[in-house]
């Protein structure tokens, strides 16, 4: 079993990375697992510089040169991976939420659909929650890959009571079991009916926006679904019923014929 670790502290081996390798030591103990870490502090994944043609014309297209592609091909090839971040001011760190937007077109075209993920926080003591929900949109997982299990550890810089530490361990223990066996699984998800319409929607969208978002538009042009999968004709005609009024309601999202703000040309 591979799992990569993305670790999202810029100190590279600070506590967020002690509890990975307890996670990654547990694992082992289970059976086959061999971990590879990448460490963003040292990655070669430049700042976004918010040309949003990633999302709108596609990934090839970003003018950044560097391992962005490269750590997706080791993503996808991963049986699981693990993203770990420090809590800075309530949220990931700035490496981290780098990491996030450079990947920011899985939202739009999720592919890590065998892939399990388990998000890692560590904190002094605020900001648990926050975080975990900011990883927990990283990567197209709302889309397609499942979040197996979080995990929010307190590492402050003082000693602990042996009560907190032990339900830390126990908090630990339950994550790597809950992972690995989840890892174990390489088959593609069952469609909840909440992913089918999210899929539905995204597919009307991108049928209406193809002017603007081409890459979506090929994406799920002629698809049934993320992946090749029968669907209940029942449940289909009653989430595209739901999905045509939902598409209704947010019709003031869509493309219509004023531009606003105004563009350079008509501002002169
Ligand atoms: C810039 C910065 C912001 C931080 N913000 C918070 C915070 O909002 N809440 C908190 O409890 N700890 C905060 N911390 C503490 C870190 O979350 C904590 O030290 C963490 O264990 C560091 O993990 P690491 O050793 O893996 O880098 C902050 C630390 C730094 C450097």
């Amino acid at each position: 079993m591979k799992i990569i670790a993305i670790m999202g502290s810029p100190k590279g081996k600070g506590s967020g990375y002690k509890i990975v390798k307890m996670i990654e030591d547990r694992m082992i103990a289970m059976g086959s697992v061999e971990f590879e870490y990448i460490f963003l502090k040292d990655a070669n994944l430049k700042p976004c510089i918010g040309c949003y043609n990633c999302m709108a014309r596609g990934e090839d297209k970003c003018p950044l040169k560097d391992d962005r592609a490269a750590i997706e091909q080791k993503l996808l090839a991963s049986d699981g991976f693990i993203l770990s971040s420090p809590v800075y001011m309530g949220s990931v760190s700035g490496l981290m939420k780098n990491f996030i937007d450079r990947f920011a077109y899985l939202s739009h075209r999720p592919r890590f659909h065998r892939q399990k993920m388990l998000a890692v926080v560590n904190t002094s003591i605020t900001g648990k929650k926050g975080t975990l929900s900011t990883l927990k949109i990283a990567l197209g997982h709302d889309r397609g890959t499942r979040i197996v299990h979080e995990l929010a550890i307190a590492t402050p810089p003082w000693s602990q009571t042996e009560r907190a530490v032990a339900e830390k361990e126990q908090a630990i223990n339950v994550a790597a079991k809950k992972f690995y066996l989840s890892c174990l699984d390489t088959s593609l998800p069952s469609p909840t009916f909440n992913s089918y319409m999210d899929f539905l929607v995204m597919q009307k969208f991108s049928l209406e926006c193809r002017q603007y978002m081409p890459a979506d538009y090929t994406f799920y042009n002629g698809k049934v679904y993320y992946f090749d999968m029968k669907v209940n004709p029942i449940k289909a005609a009653a989430a595209k019923a739901i999905v045509g009024i939902y598409i209704y309601m947010m019709k003031d999202m869509g493309p219509g014929n004023v531009s606003w703000p105004a563009t350079k040309k008509e501002e002169k």
